[in-house]
């Protein structure tokens, strides 16, 4: 059993061909709303492989509210401790552009969740095999589950995105770390490789559309992604944390964990939409092969 204590969004997705400057309109080709949020991303990407997910989460008392907490139940996830904030639902607002995204995330009802929505899942966080956690929710929340998840012996898989709110100091408490470059130079102030090699089997770096690498303790391991054509690659780094929490769960050895996030992230990236493509265990087998 997996817990994940993180964002709900609503994503708001509008496409363009045309980039507007400061003070221009420009008109677009498409307009979606669509289930995202880094958490509950990665609880369903997790749960589509077929762990047995717990959503820990705040959504406001509206229609995304509503429909985000659907979308949870549709996949299985368990979503007793998603509260009813005070504020909206929180929201993404994504540009796709020239294939690539720009997020600007309003977290709203997820800076609601605190300390005591931790201590009332706390034996759900005990009897959870790993738990998993982002960074769009409050930082005094993150660090005080990372307490209860220490205090339980409940080993923690921390994705640092958006990074400025991590804590180095919180690397201790946290079995497997997985930034992309960027965020990682930011944590560490430190190239990638000394970063590696300080958290060996540990930090697991993600590299886009090229793959992932760590430190396996003697030598650097790169893991090299499956070439695909993206449609969309928004929430890829999402199927990859719930891909590999899947496998790190099911006994994986690091370097499977990672080959397997890998392909999960390259199917999901095939479809539109942050949960759109996130796939099944047969197609990510299928394409172990
Ligand atoms: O990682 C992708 C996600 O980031 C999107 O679904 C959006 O909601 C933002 O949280
Ligand atoms: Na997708």
């Amino acid at each position: 059993m997996i817990t994940v204590i993180g964002s709900i969004n609503m994503d708001i997705v509008v496409e363009t061909a045309i980039f507007p400057k400061q003070g221009e309109t420009v008109l677009g080709t498409s307009f979606h709303t669509v289930p995202g949020g880094k958490g509950s991303n990665q609880a369903v990407a997790a749960a589509r492989l077929g762990s047995d997910i717990h959503m820990v989460g705040a959504v406001g008392n509206d229609a995304f509210g509503k429909e985000m907490v659907s979308v949870l139940a549709a996949e299985n996830i368990e979503h007793s401790f998603v509260k009813q904030g005070k504020k909206a639902t929180g929201i993404a607002n994504i540009t796709l552009f020239e294939n690539d995204n720009r997020i600007v995330v309003v977290p709203g009802a997820n800076s609601e969740l605190n300390e005591q929505d931790i201590d009332a899942a706390k034996s759900l966080i005990e009897q959870s095999d790993l738990v998993i956690m982002q960074l769009e929710i409050p930082q005094e929340t993150v660090e005080y589950a990372l307490g209860v998840c220490k205090e339980v012996g409940t080993k923690v898989l921390l994705n640092p995105a958006p990074a400025e709110s991590f804590k180095v100091e919180w690397m201790d408490r946290i079995e497997y770390f997985t930034p992309n470059e960027t965020e990682c130079v930011e944590i560490f102030k430190d190239d990638v490789d000394q970063a590696l090699e300080k958290y060996p089997n540990r930090l697991i770096v993600t590299l886009g559309s090229k793959g992932a690498r760590y430190f396996d303790g003697d030598k650097h391991v790169f893991v090299e992604s499956f070439k695909t054509t993206a449609v969309d690659t928004t929430g890829a780094g999402d199927t990859f944390n719930g891909a590999f929490a899947y496998a790190i769960t099911n006994n994986y050895s690091i370097e499977e964990a990672v080959q397997f996030a890998n392909i999960a992230a390259s199917l999901s990236v095939e479809k539109f939409g942050a949960q759109g493509g996130m796939p099944q265990l047969f197609a990510v087998l299928n394409r172990l092969k």
